[in-house]
């Protein structure tokens, strides 16, 4: 383990108030949400999706890493450069999801663990030969009557300890996920408390299994009530709670805490963090930063609808939300950047 590359690659993921792009769905996920844009579901389509992301002019200014699958990091752009290269001219560090998704947990309905271990420490050796420097694996815990359970906790938390020490191992550096869902009607209360729990849990497991601390990057879930809870708070009372409860857990040896966006739309997941920002400006330990997929990629997607003349709208589109999470991560979003564009489109 060559734990000055990796601290160096862990600063270079956050640094100079740019974030990650999360490219990295599933076939079942990719399938599903090009279903639901009207895009033909196929290998040819992934590809040329991807492709259109990674040749977006530009996208280096607001992007420092971009999360790739195994399908992706093993093709070639419709140019025929690998991916990894293709995102490295743009300065951009390629990284890579290895976790195999998640499975109900048996015996606890309505839970899940992730899987992924079989045969990672190889996969990983050969991902950093691809050119991965990184990588990511997300467990999910639910809130509803009942759960989380402590047993889905300390599991999942095992199991991301055990992944990010294998990448630790292989000179990658993990991206540790634990995403605690939107999906419900609890309270904004009530989801600190289950992520306070969990992220206690996560890192108690993490120093078990001795990963080195400034060599990670937290992606956490922003601390939101449900999606169907009767009362939605503000940005200024979720900031404060995502930001109280990452003081209470996350060590100040962590370099970057980059938040999935979860089902929050591009301009919550923006306003969110950029008041974050501006709130605790100069009082974190941590970067605070993105590491969104559909709050940078969705618009994009829905443009593009697997049209090649759609293509520089669609590129349009997708700098725009990366330009506004940059902006975010420097705590100077406004709603107002929202209509700049519609004005320029
Ligand atoms: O694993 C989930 C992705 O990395 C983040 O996706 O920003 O759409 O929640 P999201």
């Amino acid at each position: 383990m060559d734990s000055a590359r990796l601290r160096q690659t862990a600063l270079a993921m956050v640094a100079n108030h740019k974030g990650l792009l999360a490219m990295d769905e599933s076939t079942p996920t990719a399938n599903k949400r090009f279903a639901a844009a009207g895009i033909p579901q196929n290998e040819q389509t992934r590809r040329a999706y991807r492709d259109l992301i990674v040749t977006t002019a530009g996208l280096g200014r607001f992007l420092n890493g971009a999360i790739l699958v195994d399908e992706t990091l093993r093709e070639q752009t419709l140019s025929g450069k690998p991916f990894p290269k293709a995102l490295a001219e743009q300065g951009i560090i390629p990284g890579i999801k290895v976790d195999s998704g998640a499975q109900p947990m048996a015996g606890d309905p309505g839970e899940k663990l992730t899987s992924g271990l079989d045969g990672l420490r190889e996969r990983l050796a050969e991902y950093a030969k691809l050119g991965a420097r990184f990588a990511k694996w997300r467990a999910v815990i639910t809130i509803g009557p009942g759960i989380p359970t402590r047993s889905c906790l300390q599991a999942n938390a095992l199991l991301l300890a055990l992944y990010a020490a294998l990448c630790q191992e292989a000179d990658l550096v993990p991206i540790v996920e634990p995403e605690v869902l939107m999906d419900g009607d609890h309270d904004l209360a009530r989801c600190t408390e289950v992520t306070e729990l969990t992220l206690h849990t996560v890192f108690h497991h993490l120093v078990t299994q001795g990963v080195m601390l400034e060599g990670m990057i937290l992606k956490p879930n922003m601390v939101v009530p449900g999606q169907r809870a009767p009362h939605q708070n503000s940005d200024e009372e979720i900031a404060d709670a995502t930001v109280r409860t990452l003081l209470r857990t996350v060590p100040p040896a962590v370099p970057g805490v980059a938040f999935l966006s979860g089902g929050q739309s591009g301009e919550q997941a923006c306003a969110r963090l950029s008041t974050m920002n501006s709130r605790y400006r100069g009082r974190l330990p941590w970067a605070l930063t993105y590491s969104f997929a559909r709050a940078i990629q969705q618009p994009a997607m829905d443009i593009w609808h697997g049209e090649d003349a759609n293509i520089p709208a669609a590129q349009k589109a997708l700098l725009h939300r990366a330009e506004c999470a940059h902006a975010a991560r420097k705590g100077e979003y406004t709603p107002a950047m929202e209509s700049d564009q519609t004005n320029e489109g």
